[in-house]
């Protein structure tokens, strides 16, 4: 539940799915015209008229096991419940009556006999539909008693570490279960037992922890009472105000409210007008977000001028002039080109705008890059290259009309969880799941959802993979020639299928690359070419290769081929791991483009941005990050300003990273903690976090979504405020009043951001990019009559196997991925009650892998590739198949990266992340590596601690 700031109001049962006709009736007098099959509860709250109910919420299917919600309709016998009652043309209904009232009454008498109205001492006083219900009924007490049997003794679960579960107060009217069915889609709850036994219970487990549970919060906000909620809540009361903001984990942007007391944020409840999320949340966004007040923070800007010095605290001021004069010190000393800057793609459109923009007006060159480098900068290359556009081509909803969905080289149950619940939801009423992933990951068989094919590719053979599916439908004649002829440039796509015919594309000439069974993907290939609407979601799993960017062009040549693109249910959606990666790469980050992937060395380009920014710009491209990374060794590059990344812990080869960080003469780290980069820095400036902010993110569909300030940022400025600031330091003007007016600039010099303001965001909710004249209200679904590059380019993509091999040295594949309650590299989370869900990178391997090595259950085993060695504890399980190898990358100290190699793909430099050829044996003792980290960082944080004292 929320407090009423005044934000929804619930209508008792969802909008009718299938949108029939409208039927007039009448509700106390009231004509009111609705949706054929809306409830007679919905009708009523159209019409302002509030009947009472306890099991019935707008988010659920109407279930009708409370009787409160009783009504009187003519011409009908008895009192039928109005949430399970359809409306029906003519219908006259009475929701108030002497007789109503009391059968009401008499059933709100039996709750409360078992549930005493001890309201003024209770946490949810003033939140409670139960308090409501008897308040507007006039029930003060029951006539039943307070003497016979109750639950009032029954115990609390207070296992998860963020809301409890107290039986006394359950009403068992259901809502938590179905939420967790129908929402979430984990089935983690029961009701046990019959009558007066009903208890709800977490599955067959003593407790929640224990349970299947996944934290998502959904049962919390759907329950009526105080039987499920948050812990702040329990300790502090009730929040007094709300601030309407999007999440900035993950790239689905679900909508919040930020509760708050004072200036406390007590919670944060998914805003169920969202519409990335319409009422959903992880545990990510819905209750890790104590890591914005950690005693961690960095609240004060400091210097030093060698990383082997201690920290001292200075003012803004000094801070900021002493980056300017040490930036343009090394630029008189090294070049123009000496220095350069890394963008956030956790930190709004506007303030990664004002970095880029930065970089190349106050800099001086093009040396700007973002971590969509190492993520999915082949996304936008191989989707701008076929369809003519760097982005997604749906709306995460219309999910919801498809037939079938390939989900490759993604764990959205993990990743992108509310994404994954929508999916799951379609699933189960029917749809058709493929999922082409080297490990068995939870979508392929969760509670009532079973992948069609479980493909368990081999990492590093996605583009035999993907053209074998093309080969398939091409030479079955499968393909939609319609669409193909329409939509399709003719010539390129006659090469193409004359390529894609070899039989070296064939699923038995691949499968001994792939591992896939011939007949399973050529029955895979036949189920998505068949399919009415067949949609593809990928992730990092496709990009972070040597040819990341060829299997995005594959992944759009099989759309294009099977006429799957331009309406709903179909299309390419990309994945996207942090919250503003989309809109980081919208916003200019990339070294090549200007914002709206316009590239620098179009001199009409250049001329629109040198106008407004008053400035000359270069024409040649800057420096890629790897780039950047290998001049600082080689002495070339001197000054690095990276805002809210940590290079250190995320990309590849954290040897070579760490040498190129130490080579710097001046790293400038903007953070809100001191993150592993921020170790190697001589200047560091407090970061906000999205809480002390406003501005955009960008979600993974387009969907530009507000930010909004819910407490002052805790150093003083808000991220964009320090950028301009050291703009102005370095002697190029900027003068921003509010992030709104960033925005409007964004809006004159991209034409795909042309119709975007701050007020319009405000009065629609978000849009989806492009909004522009020719969409005001922006774009859900692209490509809908022809693809914004024209006609669709078949590009092709001969596989050509990484150099990333195994051998007798190295035998096994090691791939890596996220688990649900961490976020990347776990700066946040790690912060928060998350890490007692998981609270150590681990290495999964198969038990007959484990067996060879004499590994067992937990124990320390060392993993070494060509690029160096690192220990973590062993998990056997057969998620991974023998010769693959898996962990996560969220904890600094396991060294994922240590081990990760520097190859990376073709066409964008993005690392090959999901290939790394590994040994593995049995150790005793952490790396070499993992010491001297140790070391260094337990050096870096006395550092920082002298600082603070
Ligand atoms: S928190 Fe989510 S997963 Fe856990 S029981 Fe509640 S609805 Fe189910
Ligand atoms: S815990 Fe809450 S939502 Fe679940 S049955 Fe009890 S009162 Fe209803
Ligand atoms: S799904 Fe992503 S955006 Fe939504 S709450 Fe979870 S982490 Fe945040
Ligand atoms: S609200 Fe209708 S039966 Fe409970």
């Amino acid at each position: 539940m929320s407090v009423d700031f005044g934000k929804h109001i619930d209508m008792g049962t969802p909008i009718p799915l299938k949108i029939g006709g409208l039927v007039t009736l009448q509700v106390d007098g009231q004509a009111v015209t609705v949706p054929q099959g809306a409830s007679v509860m919905r009708a009523a709250a159209e019409a302002g008229v509030k009947v009472p109910k306890l099991c019935a919420t707008d988010t659920l299917d109407a279930f009708g096991s409370c009787r409160v919600c009783l009504v009187e309709i003519e011409g009908r016998k008895g009192y039928p419940a109005s949430c399970t009652t359809d409306v029906e043309e003519g219908m006259v209904v009475s929701t108030q009556s002497s007789a109503l009232d009391e059968l009401r009454r008499n059933v709100v008498e039996l709750y409360v006999s078992d549930h005493p109205l001890e309201c003024t001492t209770c946490s949810a006083n003033g939140d409670c539909e139960l308090q409501d219900v008897a308040v507007s009924l006039g029930v003060e007490s029951s006539r039943y008693g307070l003497a016979g049997a109750g639950h009032q003794a029954a115990s609390k679960d207070d296992s998860n570490p963020y809301f409890t579960f107290d039986p006394s107060q359950c009403i068992v009217c259901y809502r938590c279960v179905r939420a967790c069915d129908d929402i979430q889609g984990t089935f983690a709850l029961t009701v046990s037992g019959r009558g007066f036994d009903s208890v709800v219970t977490a599955g067959q487990a003593d407790s929640f922890m224990d349970s299947d549970c996944v934290s998502c919060g959904a049962c919390v906000d759907n329950c009526p009472t105080e039987a499920l909620m948050e812990k702040p809540v329990i300790e502090m009361g009730l929040p007094e105000r709300s601030v309407t903001t999007t999440c900035a984990y993950c790239g689905v942007g679900c909508s919040f409210h930020a509760e708050l007391k004072g200036d406390t944020v007590l919670r944060m409840v998914p805003d169920r007008a969202g519409q990335a999320n319409e009422g959903h949340a992880c545990i990510k966004g819905r209750f890790a977000f104590g890591y914005a007040t950690h005693k961690d923070r960095i609240t004060s800007p400091m210097i030093r001028e060698r990383i082997e010095d201690p920290w001292r605290e200075v003012s803004w001021e000094e801070a900021l002039k002493y980056t300017a004069d040490r930036f343009r010190e090394i630029q008189d000393t090294y070049g123009r080109d000496s220095i350069g800057g890394i963008t956030s793609s956790r930190c709004t459109n506007e303030e990664t705008y004002l970095v880029q923009k930065m970089v190349r007006a106050a800099f001086g060159n093009n040396n700007v890059d973002t971590c969509a480098r190492v993520c999915h900068s082949p996304t936008g290359y191989g989707l701008k290259t076929t369809l003519g556009e760097s982005a997604g081509t749906q709306a995460f909803n219309s999910v919801a009309s498809s037939d079938v969905v390939m989900v490759m080289g993604a764990n959205p149950s993990d990743a992108h969880p509310v994404f994954a619940s929508r999916l799951k939801r379609r699933l189960r009423e029917g749809a058709h799941l493929i999922v082409a992933d080297p490990r068995r990951i939870d979508l392929v068989d969760s509670p009532h959802v079973r992948a069609d094919h479980h493909l368990a590719l081999r990492p590093g053979s996605n583009v035999a993979f993907i053209n074998a599916m093309a080969h398939v439908v091409v030479t079955e004649g499968l393909e939609d020639s319609a669409f193909i002829a329409e939509r399709c440039e003719q010539e390129q796509y006659l090469k193409w299928k004359e390529f894609i015919s070899t039989e070296q594309n064939s699923p038995e000439a691949t499968e001994q690359a792939t591992g896939i069974p011939a007949a399973d993907l050529r029955a895979a290939a036949r189920l998505f070419a068949e399919a009415g609407n067949a949609a593809i979601c990928y992730g990092l799993g496709v990009s972070e290769h040597s040819q990341g960017s060829t299997t995005v062009m594959g992944i759009a040549n099989l759309a294009m081929l099977t006429g799957n693109l331009g309406r709903e249910g179909v299309g390419v959606n990309p994945l996207r791991g942090q919250n503003n990666v989309q809109g980081s790469c919208d916003m200019g980050s990339f070294p090549h483009e200007l914002p709206g992937y316009r590239h620098i060395s179009d001199p009409a380009v250049r001329g629109l941005f040198e106008a407004e920014w008053n400035t000359r710009l270069q024409a040649e491209p800057g420096l890629r990050i790897p780039n950047m990374f290998d001049a600082s060794i080689s002495g070339n590059f001197k000054g690095l300003y990276v805002q809210g990344e940590d290079v250190a812990q995320s990309d590849p080869n954290t040897h070579h990273v760490e040498k190129a960080l130490k080579s710097l003469e001046c790293l400038v780290v903007q953070d809100i903690f001191l993150n592993e980069t921020a170790r190697f820095a001589h200047v560091l400036l407090p970061g906000s976090s999205f809480l002390e902010k406003n501005g955009t993110f960008t979600n993974a569909e387009r969907r530009i979504s507000m930010v909004r300030k819910a407490i002052e940022p805790l150093a003083g400025l808000e991220d964009w405020e320090v950028t301009m600031a050291l703009s102005n330091a370095l002697g190029y003007p900027m003068d921003y009043k509010h992030p709104s007016e960033i925005m409007d600039e964004i809006a004159r010099l991209t034409p795909t951001f042309s119709g975007v303001s701050y007020e319009k965001l405000e009065r629609l909710g978000s849009i989806q990019w492009p909004c522009n004249d020719a969409a005001p209200d922006g774009t859900p679904t692209m490509h809908i009559d022809e693809f914004v590059r024209g006609k669709g380019y078949f590009a092709i993509t001969g596989f050509i196997p990484t150099e990333e091999r195994t051998t007798r040295k190295y035998p096994l594949l090691l791939t890596t991925g996220r688990i649900l309650s961490q976020y990347n590299v776990g700066a946040q989370t790690r912060r928060t009650a998350n890490s007692e869900f998981y609270s150590e990178d681990v290495l999964e391997i198969h038990p007959h892998d484990a067996q060879e090595r004499g590994i067992s259950e937990g124990d320390w085993c060392g993993i070494r590739s060509r690029a160096g060695e690192t220990v973590l504890r062993a998990v056997l399980t057969e998620r991974v198949q023998p010769g693959v190898v898996y962990t996560t990358f969220h904890f600094p100290a396991s060294g994922a990266n240590v081990i990760t190699t520097d190859n990376s793909d073709w066409a964008t430099n993005c690392p090959e992340y999901k290939v790394t050829a590994v040994q593995v044996s049995h150790v005793t003792q952490p790396s070499e590596w993992q010491k001297e980290y140790r070391e260094f960082a337990t050096r870096q944080e006395e550092l920082l601690d002298k600082a603070r004292v």
